[in-house]
């Protein structure tokens, strides 16, 4: 294959990059100011996704959902035929790496583009659709799917719904919302969410899933020069800087932390936090020392981050 972007895996398709992959990716699809006025959609949730760092097969699969329905509209004005794609997809990764953020992101996209009538977003997990009797969990599911109508519906931590095998009203769950999905397949997206291997487990105990959810991402745990990148992007929009020690303290901070809890560390979610905290000592040093001109109010230092006491967790 020449340049390999799909691998079907499955019965979805997976999006490989390739380094070729990779220049198409940066290719503009604006050649000029006047183009990007006509693709304006597109262009702003370019830049509001460009204020992330990585998420790069999200930015793909903007991209390429947005031409695909442009397109449409052009066939639709010659008179050829248009025909829906089912747009349910499956988001695998760790803790804070941005499963959230995005399904938001691309519920507001899609309403934008015409695909979803409201493009509210309504997350829910085992507990809103699972209930305590048999018929109680067709209808709070049924009551959720109402609920969703017309927008994104982001099911967290959806292999729970597996837990406890056959017999566990969570089937009873995955049997309702699947016949949703056939029924009223264009009217509400589904985005099922979760950690990785257990993703991959509960798709394989439920063999008519995977296919019904032609779109899968993979959110990779962020590299330690990206965490230092959304380090800088975080304290920058809270008009914040870091000292040269502070950076070198920070970063070595978070490559210890990356590679000692692999499986579970909580990426973008614990720089956020992190960061908080950071904001947090410097107020109270600046307090201690009665500092309060402009440069003092903007650095945040090494002795700002006191890792060892940290209330912040990991996780
Ligand atoms: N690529 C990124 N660039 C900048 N900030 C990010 C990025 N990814 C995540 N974050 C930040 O990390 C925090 C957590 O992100 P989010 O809630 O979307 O993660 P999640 O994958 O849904 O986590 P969980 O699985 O625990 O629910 C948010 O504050 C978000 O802004
Ligand atoms: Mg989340």
């Amino acid at each position: 294959m020449d340049n390999p972007a799909y691998v079907r895996k499955k019965g979805r398709i997976n999006v490989v990059l390739t380094q070729k992959q990779n220049k198409f990716e940066e290719e503009s699809l604006f050649e000029n100011e006047e183009s990007k006025i006509e693709h304006d959609v597109l262009a702003r949730f370019e830049q509001e996704l460009g204020e992330y760092v990585g998420l790069e097969e999200v930015k793909r699969l903007v991209k390429e959902i947005y031409a695909w329905l442009f397109i449409n509209r052009c066939r639709e004005k010659e008179g050829l035929k248009v025909t829906k794609q089912a747009l349910h997809m499956i988001f695998k990764g760790n803790p804070g790496t941005g499963k959230t953020t995005v399904a938001r992101l691309i519920a507001s996209f899609f309403h934008e583009m015409g695909v979803l009538a409201k493009g509210h977003f309504l997350e829910v997990e085992r507990a809103d659709l699972v209930g305590e009797y048999i018929g109680h969990t067709a209808q709070k599911t049924r009551e959720v799917l109402k609920k969703a109508h017309g927008g994104v519906l982001f099911i967290d931590e959806a292999y729970s719904l597996a837990r406890g095998g056959e017999k566990d009203f969570g089937k009873e769950a995955i049997d309702t919302l699947v016949k949703a999905m056939e029924d009223r397949q264009h009217e509400f997206v589904l985005i099922l969410a979760g950690y990785s291997d257990e993703m991959d487990y509960f798709l394989s105990l439920n063999p008519g899933l995977p296919s019904r959810f032609p779109i899968a991402i993979d959110f990779p745990n962020y590299s330690t020069n990206q965490l230092m990148e959304m380090v800088r992007r975080m304290l920058h929009e809270r008009q914040y800087t870091l000292t040269e020690d502070a950076q070198k303290h920070v970063k070595d901070h978070l490559q210890k932390i990356r590679s000692e809890e692999e499986g579970t560390f909580s990426n973008g979610r614990y720089v956020r936090n992190m960061i908080e905290e950071a904001i947090r000592f410097q107020a109270v040093r600046l307090l201690r020392d009665g500092t309060f001109d402009k440069d003092s109010l903007v650095t945040i230092k090494r002795l700002d981050f006191q890792f060892h006491s940290s209330h912040v967790k990991v996780n």
